[in-house]
């Protein structure tokens, strides 16, 4: 569900046509609908309400303040990366208790800095780091709360690259023996083991890695308890899917209710940690086709954002759906829609059967409020693009075009 819709053929966001945005902060830019926004963090967060619950937006999907203080105020906690991440979530308002930090590269300076705003739980992935927050939290006079994040190694049946809870990834460690870890964990003089972590990948269209992932982790919550190891909380990872073109991810609800069984008499608080779900739909690109270029064979549509804008589609080879700001009827024609990048790689839409544009047009590319902006970069020094939020009828940049001197700052001739 979502707020962009064509009234009387103009492509709207809730109730402003995203023409007359183009008009007044030019292209390209990121739209995202607080309705939208709103609707999808309380469907997610009321899903699992029967149990007591923290639903931790994973700030990287997208990180502007505006849209982690409007979730924040709405009960959001924040899934964190980065030190940047934290700095961001809690300039946002979102409380250090409801913020959980993941990640295998975390460095001292930053697990010094989560100590100090007090989070709820570090989320450790490896046995040095484990070490490393022990010793730092010595240093500090304080003890850190934590979860060990687990590989349950189930198949999310997703893109390689975004694959994250199989045996051969990176992330967590592997479930066989990891009993052992928590116990040395809950024998450290610093740490106070807190929970069980767990996310095995984004944009899971089906309901069945969720439920082995759970199982998974309620039996090794069941083994840590006889154990005499106290787990608080059960962090069951985000991934949710959401449909980009034909899937069918399953909803909240259905999540929930494949799971909350499962995870029903375990008595912990449930922590979920959904990026795209909740942002995805919420956002879209809007470009200015500058050109049409026609080579006999193929057709480009070449507009004026690119893949430093939009990485998605280079990147993962990912579809955005692209739709007309304004629609018209001319012949349908089936192009590659590409940006002023020098590299082949530098696309937005292939091969894609659309009406065919004219020069100034506006096109909007689909769910791309997740993983749009935030990947974000410079690359051909392209200044990064402006990020606006409509509320009802009115609409408010909330994320400034960048201007060349943006592009230079920090850099000097020696
Ligand atoms: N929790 C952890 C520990 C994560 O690593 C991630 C995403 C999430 C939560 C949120 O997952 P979500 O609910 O959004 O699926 N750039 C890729 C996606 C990378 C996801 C990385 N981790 C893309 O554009 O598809």
């Amino acid at each position: 569900m979502h707020h962009f819709h064509y009234i009387d053929g103009d492509l709207s966001c809730e109730q402003v046509p995203v023409a007359r945005i183009a008009e007044a902060v030019g292209t390209p830019f990121y739209l995202y609908s607080r309705a939208t926004l709103e609707h999808h963090f309380r469907v997610f967060d009321q899903a699992f309400a029967s149990l007591p619950h923290v639903t931790a937006f994973a700030v990287k999907a997208c990180s502007n303040l505006a849209v982690l203080a409007l979730l924040g105020r709405l009960g959001a906690g924040a899934d964190i990366v980065s030190g940047g991440e934290l700095f961001r979530a809690r300039k946002a308002g979102i409380p250090a208790g409801r913020i959980v930090f993941s990640g295998v590269g975390k460095t001292t300076a930053e697990i010094a800095q989560a100590l100090k705003e007090g989070i709820y739980a570090f989320q450790v992935e490896s046995h040095p780091e484990l070490l490393l927050i022990n010793r730092v939290a010595g240093e500090l006079g304080t003890t850190a709360r934590v979860a060990l994040r687990v590989n349950p190694d189930v198949d999310p049946k997703t893109h390689p690259y975004i694959a994250t809870g199989l045996k051969e990834s990176k992330f967590g460690f592997p479930v066989a023996g990891v009993e052992k870890v928590f116990a040395e964990a809950d024998a450290l003089p610093h740490i106070r083991v807190a929970g069980v972590h767990q996310h095995i990948g984004s944009q899971i269209t089906q309901i069945t890695p969720f439920v082995e992932a759970a199982e998974r982790a309620a039996e090794l919550i069941g083994t840590l308890r006889a154990r005499g190891i106290a787990i608080e909380y059960l962090n069951i990872g985000g991934g949710i899917g959401i449909p980009y073109d034909e899937q069918v991810p399953p909803t909240p609800a259905e999540l929930a209710h494949a799971v909350l069984p499962i995870l029903k008499g375990l008595d912990v608080t449930v922590l979920t940690e959904p990026g795209r779900g909740i942002a995805g739909n919420a956002g879209i690109f809007v470009t200015r086709v500058l050109r049409l270029k026609d080579t006999g064979d193929k057709t480009f549509v070449v507009v004026d954002g690119a893949m430093n804008d939009l990485m998605r589609p280079s990147l993962y080879n990912a579809f955005h759906a692209v739709r007309p700001v304004r629609q018209g009827d001319g012949p349908d024609i089936v192009a590659d829609v590409v940006g002023p990048i020098c590299e082949s790689g530098d696309f937005l839409a292939k091969g894609r059967p659309m009406q065919r544009p004219d020069s100034g047009d506006l096109l909007a590319l689909m769910s791309a409020g997740a993983y749009g902006f935030s990947m974000s970069s410079t690359y051909n020094s392209r200044p990064r693009v402006a990020e606006v939020l409509v509320d009802g009828d009115t609409f408010q940049v909330i994320r400034a075009r960048e201007t060349y001197e943006d592009l230079i700052r920090g850099e000097h001739i020696p």
